[in-house]
């Protein structure tokens, strides 16, 4: 058997089902989402990266898909809040102070870089593992793919994601840095935002001042 691996593809990715159908068997079905919200309305616009192995089921796909993620360009005119979902009564995934006009400084005394200095900004969304390949690297390799692709496409620029609460240690150990307060995006849970320069001239240590001891 082959041993996993790692591709990507997009902005314009032709996606297999085999990428929908475990986006949905991490993230969606577990919350009783029907199958259509496995699909997000700018799946288009986004690159994509997943793990792939030989499945050992006779029965399915001979590849199948096993961890999953994507990175889009929030528009210059966003500040990130969109639809969770292409269905009409989809969740609100709500924005990203620090990209707004005035700044941002959280109540833990996180100060930003000015707006402009954070664009282009991308974001992260969409990231898992099956439950029983977690744990093995995967979705750091997926990340790490993510975030490398996205320097190339858009050039040096700034991650933000919306974690969900369990997943904030996951991501804290690929160097991402949890901001604000945490919140409720209807449907799914709490969350709380998250951020990374994907640059060398931006650091967290350097411009992130008076983070709490020990906070990721
Ligand atoms: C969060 C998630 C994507 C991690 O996937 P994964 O493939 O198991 O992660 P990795 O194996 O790449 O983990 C890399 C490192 O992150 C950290 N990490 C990952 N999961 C962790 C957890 N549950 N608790 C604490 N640390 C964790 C560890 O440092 C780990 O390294 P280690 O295994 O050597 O200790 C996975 O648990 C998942 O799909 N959860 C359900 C869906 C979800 O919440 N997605 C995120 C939506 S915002």
């Amino acid at each position: 058997m082959s041993p996993p691996s790692v591709r990507s593809s997009g902005p314009g990715a032709n996606l297999s089902a085999a990428y929908f159908e475990a986006r949905y068997q991490i993230l969606r079905e577990p919350l009783g989402f029907p199958p259509s919200a496995a699909k997000l309305p700018d799946d288009d616009d986004a690159i994509h990266a997943w793990i792939e192995m030989e499945s050992n089921q006779p029965a399915e796909e001979k590849m199948m898909v096993v961890a999953v993620g994507r990175i889009h360009l929030i528009p210059a005119d966003s500040t990130g809040a969109c639809a969770d979902t292409v269905d009409e009564n989809a969740a609100h995934c709500p924005d990203f102070p620090p990209l707004g006009t005035h700044g941002f400084s959280d109540g833990a005394g996180n100060d930003f870089p000015p707006p402009k200095l954070l664009r282009p900004a991308v974001q992260i969304r969409q990231m898992g593992t099956l439950e029983n390949h977690q744990r093995k690297g995967h979705a750091a390799t997926v990340l790490a793919n993510l975030e490398s692709e996205a320097v190339a496409q858009w050039g040096e620029c700034t991650g933000f994601l919306q974690a969900r609460v369990a997943a904030i240690p996951f991501y804290g150990a690929q160097n991402w840095i949890s901001f604000g307060d945490e919140y409720m995006v209807e449907g799914i849970g709490l969350h709380r935002s998250m951020w990374k320069p994907l640059n060398t001239s931006l650091s967290p240590d350097s411009l992130v001042q008076n983070r709490t001891e020990g906070e990721v």
